[in-house]
């Protein structure tokens, strides 16, 4: 994908991602214990409630950003990958990534006690789901910095590209050059054009026709879908099902 290998604002969102899953299958995997090399998450240094106790195993997050970073950063601290600014761009977006994992833990728990009365708690620290963490970094791709690479001081670094004067945060995804245009063809930038993509008349989120098609229209056609129905359970044990057909109505942009 050569768009992937330019410093846009799909790629800083596919690089921050990426390093998220890396770090958070590392976390999960040493909780469930399949690797030798970690284990459960040592009990939080926060002090327990009143109502709980630390218990149970918590993913371990700090191994998981270890380890995470030593596979996600490795590329990126190769000299030959690229200008210093691509760089430099996507060591702070696996960052990012990263960062959201931490902002995104939360305490679960688990009740004991006489028949479920939750008198006494067990508590540990545990990682959001996937996709959490993805629609996270999807509202930071929206909200991304445009930066540039030049020198502060003595150094060269990263800042935006506006004219306010702040370094770029923490918890800000930041990109170099401007996505090209997705909307119509052009290989060598790296783009598909949306021409004979399948849209969705009724929704009105980025897969509608309005948006997808980019003004250009869409052509409907009919398709016959075969599925199995009325299925039935037989004492034992089998299933029998009919064939049925339905037309469903499918747009696809001009
Ligand atoms: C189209 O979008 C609507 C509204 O978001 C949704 O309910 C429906 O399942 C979508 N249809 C298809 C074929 O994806
Ligand atoms: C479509 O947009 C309207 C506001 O413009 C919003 O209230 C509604 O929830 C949206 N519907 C879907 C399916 O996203």
């Amino acid at each position: 994908m050569p768009d992937l290998a330019k410093g846009t604002r799909e790629s800083a969102f596919v690089f921050s991602l990426a390093a998220a899953v890396v770090s958070h299958s590392i976390a999960r995997a040493c909780a469930s214990g399949e690797l030798p090399s970690c284990s459960c998450a040592p009990a939080p240094a926060e002090q327990a409630g009143p109502d709980f106790r630390w218990g149970g195993c918590g993913d371990n997050l700090r191994y998981g950003l270890q380890m995470g970073s030593a596979f996600s950063d490795a590329p990126m601290k190769n000299s030959r990958s690229g200008s210093q600014a691509f760089r430099l761009m996507h060591l702070h977006n696996n960052a990012v990534g990263r960062q959201s994992l931490v902002d995104a833990m939360e305490t679960k728990c688990k009740c004991h006690g006489v028949s479920g009365s939750c008198s006494v708690k067990t508590c540990w620290k545990g990682l959001h789901d996937i996709n959490h963490i993805a629609a996270d970094l999807k509202s930071k791709y929206l909200a991304a910095t445009k930066v540039i690479h030049r020198h502060v001081g003595t150094r060269r670094q990263l800042v935006p590209r506006e004219l306010d004067v702040r370094p770029v945060r923490e918890s800000e995804l930041v990109y170099l050059v401007s996505s090209p245009d997705y909307c119509t063809q052009n290989e060598k930038h790296g783009s598909f054009g949306t021409q004979d993509r399948q849209c969705n008349k009724t929704s009105n989120g980025s897969d509608s026709c309005n948006l997808m098609c980019c003004g250009r229209g869409y052509n409907a056609y009919t398709e016959k879908i075969v599925e199995r129905c009325q299925c039935k359970y037989h004492w034992c044990c089998y299933v029998t099902c009919k064939k049925c057909e339905r037309t469903v109505e499918r747009y696809v942009c001009k």
